[in-house]
């Protein structure tokens, strides 16, 4: 039996890597589903691997007059929402006496306030036992050296997401996070950086790694599914870490 049989949901960035793979996901336990990203081809190409029914909307997940577009679309479309993943994100490392107020604020606007405003525009959207899911990630419980702000918004958004399930616990919908460790997609090293520093952080991370491996989209993708599904009706305001054990070890 499908797990998300009848059910809407929204993934953004869900043209790549942990998006694309929950889009995939979904829609094989009987979702119907938009995707967002910024890029035009990826999200078309996303949109024709996923099939006719996705709806691949450009909306950028920073800008809170594009959320604000983007939920009205959302609404036309399927009425009501199911399922909400709050995925997008994007930036590069850089240390604290390199980082500019530029970075800063485009790094916060997606990974942060773009979240907080997502949730807000959404939540009326949402239906009686709704799942709002937020991608945080491992760098929001340690000290990460050269992502202080990705992981200074990060640990926001898992505060966000308390906060949230509290909030919204009345009106039957929980809200959740994802917690990824190292994942190979193509996100992981799309930095600004040489390639040599991005194989270095790759087989560091595979060498302090319990599981002596990067995880895969698709096993992040099941975390998700599992949030979104009735399966998880009583887990509100939790995150979900998937990471092969390595954030025992940081
Ligand atoms: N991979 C890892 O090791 C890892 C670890 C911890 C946490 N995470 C988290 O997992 C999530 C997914 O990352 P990923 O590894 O799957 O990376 P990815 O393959 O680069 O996917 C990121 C997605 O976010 C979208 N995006 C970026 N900025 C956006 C914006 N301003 N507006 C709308 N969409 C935007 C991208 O689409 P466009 O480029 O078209 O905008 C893309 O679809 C992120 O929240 C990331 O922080 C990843």
């Amino acid at each position: 039996m499908q797990k998300l049989s009848g059910k809407t949901a929204l993934i953004t960035g869900g043209n790549s890597g942990i998006g694309l793979a929950t889009a995939k996901l979904f829609v094989e336990q009987g979702a119907r589903v938009t995707i967002t990203g910024r890029d035009a081809t990826s999200l078309e190409q996303a949109r024709a691997s996923l099939g006719a029914d996705v709806l691949a909307l450009r909306s950028d997940a920073g800008k809170v007059s594009e959320i604000e577009q983007l939920m009205s679309t959302v609404g036309e479309h399927f009425g009501q929402l199911d399922v909400l993943l709050l995925n997008a994100a994007a930036g590069s490392p850089a240390p604290i006496d390199l980082t500019t107020e530029e970075q800063f604020d485009a790094m916060s606007a997606i990974s942060f306030k773009g979240v907080f405003f997502a949730i807000q525009k959404a939540a009326p959207l949402m239906r009686q036992g709704g799942s709002i899911i937020v991608t945080t990630s491992i760098t929001n419980q340690v000290g990460a050296p050269n992502f202080a702000v990705y992981a200074a918004c990060k640990a926001a958004a898992r505060s966000l997401v308390q906060t949230a399930s509290l909030e919204l616990a009345g009106r039957g919908i929980r809200v959740n996070a994802i917690s990824p460790g190292p994942i190979d997609t193509p996100g992981f090293g799309r930095w600004d950086v040489p390639k040599e520093v991005v194989d270095a952080a790759r087989t560091e991370f595979t060498n302090r790694s319990p599981s002596k491996r990067f995880g895969t989209a698709h096993e992040v993708a099941e975390a998700a599914l599992y949030l979104a599904s009735d399966a998880s009706t009583y887990v509100v305001g939790a995150e979900l870490v998937i990471d092969g054990g390595i954030s025992l070890l940081m």
